[in-house]
């Protein structure tokens, strides 16, 4: 009995020890820097399939994406699309819009302290603007931005988000705020 009993407790310590083992092998060599790694790929994943380069970063041909511009946001050469109040048009490259709220710019999200999220976001604040809809001085966050759709984004998919973004290179852009529409013509 006692021989039974103890095989049977080291078999499962065994079972445990290789499950322990394959944990490790599965997830990461460096268990140390793995909760912030996580993150960050989390961050970029969501960065990505959140479509953020669309309207946020310049483009090379077509819809690519600049990667040695990403996410800085409407580029200077890029001009405001034609108003039309019954229609949403967009530039090319995707980065400037105009519809019945005016013409808004693909921000720059990049950790540039001048021109970037950095000059006016903290964690806090981006997560308040994501889920409100309101930017941190308290004007509304013009459309296209789907803000909308990212507030059901859990606290630690905005945070991942948030810490991707200030981890990519920091691109001095200062992009345009946005205007109101343009006044309707005169009637005569
Ligand atoms: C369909 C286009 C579009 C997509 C997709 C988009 N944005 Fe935006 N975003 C905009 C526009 C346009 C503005 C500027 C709005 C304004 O001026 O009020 C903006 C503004 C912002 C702002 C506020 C910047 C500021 O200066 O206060 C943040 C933060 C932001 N976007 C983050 C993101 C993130 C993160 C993603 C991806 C998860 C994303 N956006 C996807 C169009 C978009």
């Amino acid at each position: 009995m006692r021989t039974v009993f103890g095989t049977a407790v080291l078999g499962i310590s065994m079972m445990l020890g290789a499950g322990a083992l394959m944990g490790q092998s599965a997830s990461s060599p460096a268990p140390a820097q793995s909760a912030k790694a996580r993150q960050l790929a989390r961050g970029r994943y969501l960065a990505t399939i959140g479509a953020c380069n669309d309207c946020h970063s310049p483009k090379l041909e077509g819809l690519t994406p600049d990667p040695k511009r990403a996410f800085s946001g409407r580029p200077q050469t890029t001009m405001a699309p034609s108003e039309n109040p019954k229609e949403i048009h967009a530039s090319l490259d995707l980065t400037a819009w105009a519809g019945p709220w005016g013409v808004s710019y693909g921000a720059n999200l990049t950790p540039d302290p001048e021109t970037g999220l950095k000059k006016r976001y903290t964690e806090a604040s981006f997560i308040k603007t994501l889920r409100t809809g309101k930017k941190p001085e308290g004007e509304d966050l013009l459309p296209p931005m789907p803000w909308i759709l990212y507030k059901v984004m859990p606290d630690a998919d905005l945070k991942a988000l948030y810490a991707y973004l200030q981890t990519i290179p920091a691109i001095n852009n200062n992009v345009k705020n946005a205007a109101p529409p343009a006044p309707a013509p005169a009637k005569r």
